[in-house]
């Protein structure tokens, strides 16, 4: 009869595992089983520690629904979905960042120029940008899909007052590549903590905010997916977002415009008088 012992259960474990097994999976269960044992080993679990653990897991599948993915929340807050969205980025362009649960796939299609602002109350921004290949050559045809929080922090899916698609547009380029378009200035909001992610958060002492951002996903024929988001300078949690996804590359500064400024070939023009702000910002597509 084969004794198990605490320091040797692990590569009892590991002999377990089939000769036949996909080498890919056996690569990955054995580092999750010998981080996984380690780690009770290195801090001693305890019965207790452990039930109110699987208790934690079990409340998150409880309260995960189609809308919202606590477990995906989870994974943000514990910086693995970052963690992965960096071991899988591809040098050369944008730097990527998560998508978050707030994506709408079939939001509507605007114009180059377009508005999302409306009537919404708040700072308004006129963006604009290229999209481009590695080379600085302009990509035409590309899809910028864009979304971002009202001016209360709140996503059209969060807000029963706001429309289903409002702050969510799909731009697509000419031949120049330009992608531009007016919107009121995102503001900083937290993620959700009323379920078991804002149990940990508190107990940790970490606060649930992110720095504002608009979320961008760039497509092209011939390119990788860029799945991102973009951050102005002067937020006052850009170095303490909650979720890790602030890159260097993806911080920008809302420069401030004169009254009387605001150019042609907007939807906007000839009708906004008074100051705004500007931000250029060109997405790095990198080929298949
Ligand atoms: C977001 O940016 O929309 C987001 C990302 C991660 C968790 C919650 C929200
Ligand atoms: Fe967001």
């Amino acid at each position: 009869m084969r004794t198990v012992t605490k320091d040797t259960i692990t590569d009892v474990f590991l002999g377990y595992i089939g000769q036949d097994t996909d080498p890919r999976f056996k690569q990955v269960m054995t580092s999750l089983v010998t981080h996984l044992h380690d780690f009770a080993r290195e801090v001693d679990l305890t019965h207790d520690e452990w039930r109110q653990a699987l208790q934690f897991f079990m409340w998150t599948g409880n309260i995960t629904t189609e809308e919202r993915n606590e477990f995906v929340l989870l994974s943000d807050v514990m910086g693995l979905s970052s963690l992965v969205d960096m071991i899988n980025s591809h040098p050369g362009g944008t730097s990527s960042s998560v998508l978050g649960p707030f994506h709408i796939s079939d939001a509507p299609a605007l114009a180059i120029g377009g508005d999302m602002k409306g009537d919404v109350e708040g700072d308004l921004v006129l963006w604009q940008g290229v999209v481009k290949d590695a080379t600085g050559t302009p990509i035409k045809g590309a899809t910028v899909d864009i979304w971002q929080t009202a001016p209360n922090g709140m996503y059209s899916s969060q807000d029963p007052d706001q429309d289903k698609f409002s702050f969510h547009a799909i731009l697509t380029t000419g031949a120049d590549g330009r992608y531009a378009f007016t919107t009121v200035r995102p503001v900083s909001y937290t993620v959700p903590t009323d379920g078991p992610v804002g149990v940990i958060l508190n107990a940790a002492g970490r606060h649930p905010w992110r720095p504002s951002h608009l979320h961008f996903i760039a497509k092209a024929a011939g390119y990788r997916e860029l799945v991102t988001e973009v951050f102005p300078d002067d937020d006052p949690y850009l170095n303490e977002d909650t979720v890790f996804g602030v890159r260097e590359d993806l911080v920008v500064t809302f420069v401030p415009q004169p009254a009387g400024s605001f150019p042609s070939g907007f939807d906007l023009s000839g009708k906004v008088s008074g100051p705004y702000a500007r931000v250029d910002f060109d997405l790095v597509l990198v080929a298949v």
